[in-house]
């Protein structure tokens, strides 16, 4: 596998300087996963370091770009209804740039789309797109046509790429790119490409940057970071290399994701039990409670294997907690098959759980499989199972009242002067503190809970 390495396009840079009287501002929209977050701020990096300014809002841009997400048919709908608002700013500034880029983009159904219905689109490119933006955007402001890129299938790994992190506390780190598992029901395979990993070098090189600059949480990102090192000339796993990243003195933690049940080892929980910077909390997805729907979804792990990993994580690592990912009606997804993922959300007493209603793909496996049960059917199954839920994660909140704990404050909270932290185990505490002590860690005392949420007074600000 090839890795490329980014230059600045000094050629681009000066058309887009000459273009503008001021130097222009672009508006970057990244939907979905972390990992497209992640793309969408090496695209602000290589859009600054091209002389663009960024803005927040669509309104006064001169560059508006989509960075789209494909994997449930509602995501890519938003973004089509996103864009199509996008013509009344073309039109009051016939000189604005409108892109899209990103999952969507890797279909041809999608590029045909957003070539014949909407015509104020200047740019469409896909994920690996970003190392041609500038010349695509220079060559556009020079008079160009519109670029409406067919899909390759992504291959390489590019380092070396500016970027412009949104936090300056908490980063993304992605470790791996794609995914090799075709999960029936899953359109990242096609979207993302193959498997490929970045080696340990250029990892740790961005970890120990991000450490440095004083970042205090790092997560790494992969649609599968358990079967982190495959094809590497060096044979390394996931858990070689969270020890490796370890190593790196500092203040921080480090939270990983997304782990897939069928690789997850016991080596990787012995590494979280025995690394400090590692929290104590796991992002197992299930995906169904159900056997006979596991196997449909072509996850290649049963249920005796995924409580055995819970349980053995329990055993390991003291207070973990987990959260999982759960489709909800899949096709043929009989009542039974639902009761048994609610005995299992039950069982495993998760800490959080997103929940998705099953969304057909086209060109996955699962499309064509017979669906015969109702949407209103998937919607009520849905909401006995957030009632559940609730009911789990509200009792365990209400369990840690009256513990003091490390808490990493990250953000705002419900209204002024009230602060939101981050535990350990991905819980969310809720406390009275000034907006200047974000990004810090702090000491806090859990006084109370609300729901799912617990809230708490500050101790001490370390
Ligand atoms: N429909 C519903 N949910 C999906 N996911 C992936 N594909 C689909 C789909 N077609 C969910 C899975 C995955 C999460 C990121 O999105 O639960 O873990
Ligand atoms: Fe999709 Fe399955 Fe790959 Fe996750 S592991 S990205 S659900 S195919």
């Amino acid at each position: 596998m090839k890795n490329t390495s980014y230059s600045k396009n000094q050629q681009a840079a000066q058309v887009i300087a000459q273009a503008y009287d001021s130097p222009p501002l672009a508006y970057v929209h990244s939907f979905g996963c972390q990992q497209n977050v992640n793309d969408g701020e090496k695209i602000k990096g290589i859009l600054v370091d091209l002389g663009y300014g960024l803005c927040d809002t669509p309104e006064h841009a001169d560059l508006i770009l989509f960075n789209t997400c494909a994997v449930r048919e509602h995501a890519e709908q938003r973004v089509f209804g996103n864009v199509g608002a996008l013509k009344a700013y073309k039109k009051a500034n016939p000189k604005l740039i409108i892109g899209v880029c990103g999952c969507m983009t890797q279909q041809e159904t999608v590029v045909e789309k957003l070539k014949m219905s909407y015509p104020f689109v200047d740019l469409v490119i896909g994920v690996d797109g970003m190392d041609r933006l500038p010349q695509l955007l220079a060559d556009r402001l020079m008079g160009g046509k519109r670029v409406m890129e067919k899909p390759v299938e992504p291959a390489t790994v590019m380092e070396g790429v500016p970027i412009r992190r949104d936090s300056s506390f908490r980063a993304w780190l992605p470790i791996m790119y794609g995914c090799d598992n075709f999960c029936t029901y899953c359109i990242v395979p096609y979207v993302r490409g193959r498997e490929r990993s970045r080696t340990p070098a250029a990892i740790l090189e961005e970890f120990t940057q991000l450490v440095e600059q004083g970042y205090k949480e790092i997560t790494l990102l992969g649609q599968n970071v358990n079967s982190y090192g495959k094809g590497l000339e060096e044979p390394m796993d996931f858990a070689d290399l969270l020890n490796l990243l370890c190593q790196v003195p500092g203040d921080y933690q480090i939270r990983f994701m997304t782990s897939h049940p069928k690789d997850a080892s016991h080596k990787l929980i012995d590494t979280m039990a025995a690394q400090p910077h590692i929290c104590k909390h796991f992002h197992l997805p299930v995906q169904s409670g159900s056997d006979r729907i596991l196997k449909e979804m072509n996850r290649h792990y049963d249920l005796a294997h995924y409580l055995e990993l819970v349980d053995y994580a329990r055993e390991k690592i003291p207070g973990v907690t987990f959260s999982s990912d759960i489709i909800v009606g899949f096709p043929g997804e009989t009542e039974e098959d639902f009761q048994a993922t609610l005995d299992l959300v039950e069982k495993v007493e998760y800490m959080q759980l997103f929940t998705f209603i099953y969304s057909k793909r086209t060109g996955t496996k699962a499309a064509s499989m017979p669906d015969p049960y109702t949407h209103k059917d998937k919607t009520e199954r849905m909401a006995r199972l957030l009632a559940l839920q609730d009911k789990i994660a509200s009792r365990q909140v209400a369990s840690l009242v009256g513990q003091t704990q490390r808490v990493l404050l990250e953000g705002h909270g419900r209204f002024e002067g009230l602060l939101n932290g981050r535990l350990d185990n991905n819980l969310v505490v809720e406390i009275p503190g000034r907006p200047e002590w974000i990004g810090r860690y702090a000491r806090v005392k859990f006084t109370g809970s609300r729901a799912t949420i617990l809230t708490g007074e500050l101790e001490e600000l370390l």
